[in-house]
């Protein structure tokens, strides 16, 4: 997969181009991000010959790397996909959501979403949950602050399961399915919701 695509991007992208910019793949390798995947960029090496790009669609990474529009690569994305993906993109899964938080709202179940917490989710909604976290800024809608009861308060917990285990479409909030059970995302609520007590 991984020189066949080089060289087919190199290929698409000459194709598209309306200025055929001469662009060289010699090494690429091209591995998808899990959910929440941090520290993304794109950045020369020494030299500036190479480009290593970390947790970025390809687009993006093609548009900085070659200095193209992205108008110039609009077919690229489909040919690799078409002619090396190994599989088609799946379906999206039907959703299974609990209607009802099944882990008990316990001081251990809080613990442990706290845990969980700050472990993934602080890059975007903050170490205080107040949705401040690093990557908060450039991100458009912004991540949720945890600390406005408002919002929290009028949330069933339906709603926050879906939005945990099947990420929110069109924004950067990400699915966190394969990652988290049930539980954990029910323990991770109860932290959600152990904020807003904690203010009364
Ligand atoms: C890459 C950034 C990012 C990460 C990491 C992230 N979130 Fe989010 N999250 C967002 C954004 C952006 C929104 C706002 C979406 C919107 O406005 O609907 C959001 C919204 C939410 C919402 C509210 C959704 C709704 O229904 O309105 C919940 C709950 C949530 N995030 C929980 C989490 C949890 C729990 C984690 C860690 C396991 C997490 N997020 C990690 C960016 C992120």
């Amino acid at each position: 997969m991984i020189c066949r695509a080089a060289a087919a991007l190199a290929i698409a992208a000459q194709q598209e181009a309306k200025v055929a910019p001469d662009l060289k793949f010699e090494v690429a390798s091209l591995k998808p991000s899990p959910p929440g995947g941090r520290g993304g960029g794109i950045r020369p090496s020494t030299g500036g010959e190479r480009y290593i790009g970390t947790n970025v669609p390809l687009k993006a990474f093609i548009r900085v790397a070659w200095r193209i529009k992205d108008d110039q690569i609009s077919g690229v994305l489909d040919y690799v996909v078409q002619n090396f993906a190994k599989e088609p993109f799946k379906e999206l899964k039907t959703r299974n959501i609990p209607d009802k938080n099944p882990a008990a709202a316990s001081a251990d179940s809080i613990a442990r979403g706290e845990q969980m917490f700050l472990l993934r989710c602080t890059g975007c909604h903050g170490r205080k949950a107040d949705g401040k976290g690093p990557n908060s800024l450039d991100i458009l809608p912004h991540p949720r602050n945890f600390r406005n009861h408002w919002f929290v308060e009028s949330v069933p917990d339906r709603r926050l399961f879906e939005s945990i285990q099947y990420g929110v479409q069109g924004t950067a909030m990400p699915s966190w399915i394969d990652i988290f059970t049930p539980n954990d995302v029910g323990d991770i609520v109860n932290f959600i919701r152990s904020l807003q007590n904690a203010r009364k």
